[in-house]
């Protein structure tokens, strides 16, 4: 059930919801302002917090007051603003902090105050955003008692001024661009018993059903029938058979930009023959996040009705151990021709993403984007929070960065080293898929751009933010859907240039 959204202009303090919660600028006092209201309303005990808590909206910073029921809400969260100016992905973290506020208070409805110097449609879009992505929870296996008694199902943004239908049609457009990210944590989150190739292709096409957007599902004799053995090669060790899905939204307008996002689609990553050790392979689930994020972004470019046309392509397989399986020693030749021997079967992303990009070059794009968790190196590298992207054009890598500075996602330029290129080079087939440990984030994205020619391209490594092993900012617990916001606002900026 999807949260019912409204905007009002009203007194904050007046409004009908359990939860209201309220920016507050830097240097606020009970003397003036929100707070001089809330202790009118309230009475002393919003000095004395304020006091106790050192309270001056320093960013950040949050007070949470109980009302004992002298105004509607039960519960009003302050949280501070600081100084700087307020951007939209501020207001979007604003929301969602809330809106998880109002989760661990069990709140069923909740009051999102827009800060003041907020305005226009980006403010209440984002914020909009901010409720859905802060609400989400995933629950879809949990039974009985461990179910949420409460479901926040009602959320009010309290706008400055006079609402117009043009905010309206901002709120709506965030919620929908919310629900879509949300589809790609739900995707990361459902176990891979249950999401197998077949099933995230399946969700894909409906995805593409829902939002009027063509949509072509691959199945193993296609892949292979085209040569996309190194795809194939993947997936032979699973009795699950692979997918791969090409996506496609057209714009009213005729355009003659192309995108094409690519996803890796690992339902499960079991290393293969070369095995993961057992702890913590269970996260291995959560291999298929740069597909999910493409499907999400998809569901959010159809809301968002961008005039460049954009094609989302996701590699689905399961990598696992078998009599069946693929070998180190082996040989297989690529959709472009190249051959490429096979060292290390836990190395598999690339080989499932080579031949997703070989064909998505063929679609003859003004840019690919390709996005995977594809490998611990990069965890290493920048932590669990940031992506780390690479590209074959500096001027794409800048836009990247502003993409991703607007969209409020955190994210770290790499580089793509030549000198490891080396390490690619194989004594029995064009190449081999991995080189020594050293570096290992870079040769992956070295051995992906053999595979997109001239192309310009974007890789992110999202092995890091693609899951959480606890809430923080915009993302929940679990699959965050790290990055569909930032391919968003790309496509924004490319759209508009
Ligand atoms: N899916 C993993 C990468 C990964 C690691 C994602 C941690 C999320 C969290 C990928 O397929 C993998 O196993 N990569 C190997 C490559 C190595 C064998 C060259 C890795 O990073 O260890
Ligand atoms: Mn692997
Ligand atoms: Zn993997």
């Amino acid at each position: 059930m999807s949260i019912k959204l409204s905007i009002v202009s009203t007194d904050p303090l007046s409004v009908d919801a359990d939860v209201a919660v309220i920016g507050v600028p830097e240097g606020a006092s009970t003397k003036e302002g929100i707070l001089a209201d809330l202790e009118r309303a309230l009475g002393p005990v919003v000095a004395k917090a304020v006091k106790r808590e050192d309270f001056t909206g320093k960013k950040d910073q949050t007070l949470d007051l109980h009302t004992n029921d002298a105004i509607k809400a039960s519960r009003v969260l302050l949280i501070g603003l600081g100084k700087a100016t307020l951007a939209d992905a501020d207001v979007r973290l604003l929301a969602s902090k809330g809106a998880r506020f109002a989760l661990g208070a069990k709140a069923e409805s909740l009051a999102i105050v827009l800060p003041e110097g907020t305005s226009g449609s980006g403010a209440v879009r984002a914020a909009a955003e901010g409720v859905v992505l802060g609400s989400y929870r995933f629950n879809a296996f949990q039974t009985g008692d461990r179910l949420p008694k409460v479901q926040l199902s009602r959320a009010t943004l309290v706008a400055r001024s006079k609402v117009a239908k043009a905010d309206r049609d901002a709120m709506a457009l965030g919620q929908k661009i919310g629900e879509s990210v949300c589809i790609a944590r739900d995707l990361i989150n459902t176990p891979p018993n249950e999401l197998y190739p077949e099933m995230l292709a399946r969700a894909a096409q409906d995805v593409a059903k829902a939002n009027n957007l063509k949509v072509t599902v691959f199945d193993k004799a296609a892949l292979t029938k085209r040569g996309m053995h190194l795809f194939v090669a993947v997936a032979q060790g699973s009795a699950r058979d692979p997918r791969m899905v090409h996506m496609t939204y057209t714009p009213a307008k005729p355009t003659k930009k192309k995108i094409v996002f690519v996803g890796k689609g690992l339902t499960f990553d079991s290393g293969g023959l070369c095995i993961k050790p057992a702890p913590g392979m269970e996260e291995m689930k959560g291999d298929m996040g740069g597909a999910a994020n493409v499907i999400a972004l998809m569901a959010a470019v159809a809301a968002v009705k961008p005039s460049v046309e954009v094609h989302g392509i996701i590699g689905c397989a399961e990598n696992m151990p078998d009599g069946a399986a693929y070998r180190p020693g082996d040989i297989f030749k690529s959709l472009d021709g190249k051959t490429v021997e096979i060292i290390n079967t836990d190395a598999e992303g690339r080989l499932v993403l080579a031949d997703c990009l070989a064909y998505a070059r063929s679609l003859k794009p003004d840019l690919i984007l390709d996005n995977a968790t594809l490998t611990g190196a990069c965890v290493v590298a920048l932590g669990t929070t940031v992506s780390g992207y690479y590209s074959n054009r500096d001027e794409l890598a800048d836009a990247f960065r502003r993409a991703a500075k607007t969209a409020g996602e955190a994210t770290w330029h790499m580089p793509l080293v030549e000198e490891l290129r080396e390490g690619l080079k194989s004594d029995w087939a064009d190449l081999k898929h991995t080189a020594d440990r050293w570096g290992g984030s870079i040769t992956a994205a070295l051995f992906l751009r053999e595979f997109v020619g001239d192309v310009p391209w974007i890789h992110v490594d999202i092995a890091g933010p693609s899951m959480a092993n606890k809430a923080y900012g915009i993302y929940p617990k679990g699959g965050t859907g790290h990055g569909v916001l930032t391919f968003l606002q790309l496509i924004d900026q490319l759209a508009s240039s």
